[in-house]
């Protein structure tokens, strides 16, 4: 079962691929537990990936620290320009993108060595007790890494890779705090394909969950 083998290789700190669903983005992510995050996982998911690197975060985590989503800041903002302001995707989803950060011991913060320290020390922040003390006295925005908010009641509200991956550590037992980024396809400038990412999934022995199996399961659990 590639869910059972999927929660295993989270745990040991290894990747996972994630299919939303065709009638959804129809994207594969690269999902790695936050915690665990070294250089060499954000240079695969650079190099193998090659979509946009960010950490999805819980939702009870987020309001402990404050953090909103994008869209609803630009709202309250005072710019003129609202219509810009995304809205729902073309799929009827809602963006999940908060802000951006850089932990503050980085030095541009985009190498593959400052976004692994970005990223394990946001799961870290999960792990202190004045979470929103520590996240303001130790993160910086603007950043190189956008922070994603998963919907509260995860699976019940959106079925996106956010809320999922995030799901995926809960069930993991681990802290819920993800980095995952879509799989292109240098081939086609398109997004990779489930059959492409099928065969990679096997050539690399990464467990490739789909998103309809792990809804099925989140069901009866
Ligand atoms: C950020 C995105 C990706 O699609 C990512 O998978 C998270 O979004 P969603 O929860 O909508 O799937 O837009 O790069
Ligand atoms: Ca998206
Ligand atoms: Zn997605």
């Amino acid at each position: 079962m590639s869910l059972e083998s999927g929660i295993e290789s989270l745990k040991r700190g290894e990747f996972v691929l994630l299919f939303d669903s065709a009638g959804r983005e129809n994207e594969i992510d690269m999902v790695v537990a936050a915690e665990f995050v070294t250089p060499e996982h954000v240079a695969r998911m650079r190099q193998h990936a090659g979509g946009l690197l960010c950490i999805a975060i819980e939702h009870n985590f987020a309001n402990s620290l404050e953090l909103r989503y994008m869209h609803e800041i630009l709202a309250d903002s005072p710019i003129s320009n609202k219509e810009m302001i995304m809205g729902l995707a073309p799929y009827g989803d809602h963006p999940t993108f908060s802000i951006s950060v850089n932990h503050y011991q980085t030095y541009t913060g985009i190498t593959d060595k400052d976004r692994s320290l970005t990223i394990r020390e946001m799961a870290n922040i999960f792990k202190v007790e004045n979470k929103k003390k520590k996240f303001v006295s130790s993160f910086k925005t603007p950043g190189h890494v956008p922070l994603l908010i998963a919907s509260e009641g995860l699976l019940s509200k959106r079925q996106g890779h956010t809320e999922m991956s995030v799901y995926l550590s809960k069930i993991a037992g681990l802290t819920p705090v993800t980095a995952i980024c879509e799989m292109m396809d240098a081939q086609t400038y398109t997004a990779l394909s489930i059959d492409k990412a099928e065969k990679y999934a096997k050539q690399n022995a990464i467990p490739l969950i789909d998103g309809k199996e792990l809804l099925e399961f989140a069901k009866v659990h």
